[in-house]
């Protein structure tokens, strides 16, 4: 089998087109997920393998992205967990946890990521029906990313969730939480996906100090346990509302790619950053309601100063946004995304 542009690209040998995916590519901007969605709840359609394929083919076919990430949520681990999860239609959890008490309630454990048994087989029926030079991106949450939920219900409402960082509650929730997500990345990684991307939305709601505390012994602890499931599968780590100062901590862990958001210099990134990491990103979601007329400089600009680069600087970059594609974004900008992209680069 021939590599992939999304494989090439992660590993920082990408000689070809970058490849562009974007987060929330399967999501409710796109007439055919509200399709699926008039027939099919939220919830059906992750844990439906048949439907989540189908949701996940949905926008590759129609916009042509490079890869397809599987379609499901990254809350179903603290479900798992014990937690209940319904989506009205954001995530609500039966109880919060946020006193010792509380995370005595939860199960916790490799064994008890076999209830994400939707997700491999959705994976494997998604590679199955997808081109073999298309690319194929597994996902979870970042584990700062699921306690901010677990204890607060929203990633907003972070500080809500800062005091379980000392008294011993978040340290009781990840070790319970830590080997049931490692096999849960695993369990991805054995039904077909070429990365996994761990995202840790949350991570820029607290300073870098506390960051590096806290945050980045839990994530080095995480990928050791998931290393020793499985040696070789890339790991996208992604964070927003971060920087430099978050990043430097991160030097030594072993994941691959680095996903940044809107908020930086992608050039300057890549020539900081790119000996140790692939980049992913990073145009600005809200570029994507602007009427196309003033999209497309904006887009030529952007990709023409990348294009500008010498090869050799942008074997790494992986396209796409900042964050996730936002709600009512016209699908003819998408289009115009990936189109143009492919017009610059090749
Ligand atoms: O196409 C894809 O990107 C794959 C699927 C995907 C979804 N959520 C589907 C989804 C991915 C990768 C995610 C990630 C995710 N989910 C994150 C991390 C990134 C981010 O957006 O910050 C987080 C924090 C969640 C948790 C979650 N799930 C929230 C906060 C919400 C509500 C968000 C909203 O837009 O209202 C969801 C629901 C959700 N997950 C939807 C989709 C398509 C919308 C469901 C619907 O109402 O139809």
């Amino acid at each position: 089998m021939t590599e992939t542009l999304l494989s090439a690209a992660i590993l920082r040998r990408n000689t070809g087109r970058p490849p562009v995916w974007m987060m929330r590519q399967a999501g409710r901007y796109h007439s055919h997920y509200q399709s699926l969605k008039r027939y099919n709840d939220f919830i059906s359609l992750c844990k439906n393998p048949e439907l989540a394929a189908e949701t996940a083919l949905g926008p590759v076919h129609d916009f042509n992205f490079d890869a397809a990430i599987l379609f499901s949520d990254l809350l179903f681990p603290l479900e798992a967990m014990g937690t209940g999860l319904r989506y009205d239609p954001g995530p609500k959890l039966d109880f919060h946890v946020r006193t010792l008490a509380d995370v005595e309630k939860l199960k916790g454990g490799a064994e008890h990521a076999g209830f994400m048994q939707f997700q491999a087989d959705a994976m494997k029926l998604t590679r199955a029906r997808l081109r073999g030079d298309k690319g194929l991106i597994g996902f979870v949450g970042g584990p700062f990313t699921l306690y901010v939920y677990a204890a607060a219900g929203s990633h907003e409402a972070a500080q809500a969730a800062v005091p379980g960082l000392t008294n011993g509650v978040y340290q009781a929730f990840n070790a319970r939480l830590l080997d049931l997500l490692a096999a849960n990345m695993a369990l991805q990684s054995r039904a077909g996906a070429e990365c996994v991307a761990l995202f840790d939305t949350a991570a820029g709601e607290i300073d870098a100090a506390i960051y590096g505390k806290h945050v980045v012994p839990v994530l080095a602890d995480l990928l050791a346990r998931f290393r020793r499931l499985d040696a070789n599968t890339p790991v996208i780590y992604y964070s927003r509302g971060t920087g430099p100062a978050y990043w430097d901590q991160l030097q030594d862990l072993p994941f691959q790619c680095l996903g940044i958001d809107w908020r930086h210099d992608i050039a300057a990134v890549l020539a900081r950053y790119g000996d140790r990491w692939s980049i992913q990103g990073n145009v600005d979601p809200e570029w994507l309601h602007l009427p196309l007329d003033e999209l497309e400089p904006r887009l030529r600009e952007y990709f023409g100063r990348l294009h500008a680069l010498p090869a050799e600087q942008r074997r790494g970059w992986i396209c796409g946004l900042g964050h996730g594609i936002l709600q009512r974004t016209p699908e003819a900008n998408v289009r115009r995304f990936v189109s143009l992209q492919r017009e610059i680069f090749g």
